[in-house]
């Protein structure tokens, strides 16, 4: 088995896989337990779901039948979810108890706040801002209580994070944004840093988009590698932690295959050079 294993410590001082799997639009018992089955044999120890992908039951279920099957436990993989938007504010701890119930499991890895905005709210409401407070303080309990080993948010801007970090008691682990050489993130990774706060990547393929882009083809050629791989290497090779998505066990495995070369100084700074601000998911830079 090819060792995807290296990881990032988190400020709580647990480690999480540089390399997760992402699970948004799998769908369906069986393909979700031939994927994780896959995922598990290639070397995956992470999976990245939320309460609005629908899938932590089917997950937590196929987790629980095949950790065995491969000589695992609980203790081996990092389960990362996240708070449903319709959750946010006053429902939050129901949102937390329904996800370590959907999913099985005693504790949860990483708890996210899915987005700063409020399901059914406009995204000007003043609402917003105080709902996404009363989440955090329900996050904080639960790590407190030893529920969810490590806390931290998603789709948060620059200014969602400045709020969160002067108000929060426990400072966040984990920003999960989307990441990619068309949208580097600059002023995000710099606050990160200099907040103890890891920033991790989703979306890392630009959703599949940025595999035909002409200079990830040309690099790719020149390494002998695949452009998911140039793509996703561009990442950890900035110690950036990425969640491709794919439901075939090849490309699973090609995805997974991060570890045995490394791209020139050249080559990172021609891929970073991409940065166009285009985003490929949604946009949280309007929400109050
Ligand atoms: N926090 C958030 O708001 C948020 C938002 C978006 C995503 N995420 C997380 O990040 C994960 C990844 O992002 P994503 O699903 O948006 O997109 P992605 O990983 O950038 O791209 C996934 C797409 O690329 C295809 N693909 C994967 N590997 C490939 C390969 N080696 N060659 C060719 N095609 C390949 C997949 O198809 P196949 O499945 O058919 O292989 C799928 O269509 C999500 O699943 C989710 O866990 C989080």
């Amino acid at each position: 088995m090819t060792d995807h294993r290296p990881c990032v410590q988190l400020n709580t001082g647990v480690q999480m896989p540089l390399l997760g799997l992402g699970t948004y639009r799998l769908q369906g018992r069986e393909e979700i337990y031939q994927t994780v089955d896959a995922a598990l044999t290639a070397g995956y120890r992470a999976f990245d779901t939320a309460a609005v992908y629908r899938n932590e039951a089917d997950i937590g279920q196929a987790l629980c039948t095949l950790l065995p099957k491969h000589g695992l436990s609980r203790a081996d993989v990092f389960i990362t979810t996240k708070l449903s938007p319709k959750d946010q504010g006053w429902k939050a701890k129901d949102g937390c108890l329904r996800s370590l119930e959907q999913l099985g499991l005693d504790y949860i890895d990483l708890f996210l706040i899915h987005w700063p905005g409020t399901q059914g709210l406009d995204v000007k409401d003043k609402q917003n801002p105080e709902n996404r407070a009363q989440s955090w303080a329900t996050l904080e309990e639960f790590h407190a209580e030893g529920k969810f080993r490590a806390i931290g948010v998603s789709n948060y801007t620059v200014k969602h994070m400045e709020e969160l970090l002067k108000s929060c008691t426990v400072i966040p682990a984990v920003l999960q944004v989307e990441f990619h050489p068309r949208l580097v993130q600059r002023e995000l990774r710099e606050l990160c840093e200099k907040s103890g706060v890891c920033f991790q990547a989703y979306s890392s393929l630009g959703t599949g988009i940025l595999l035909s882009d002409p200079l990830v083809l040309e690099i790719a050629e020149r390494y002998g590698k695949t452009p998911a791989q140039v793509l996703l290497r561009w990442a950890v090779q900035q110690n950036i932690p990425v969640l491709p998505k794919s439901c075939q066990p090849n490309r699973l495995q090609e995805n997974g295959c991060l570890f045995d070369f490394e791209l020139s100084d050249g080559d990172m700074a021609m891929l970073s050079a991409l940065d166009c601000r285009e985003k490929f998911c949604w946009d949280p830079s309007l929400v109050l």
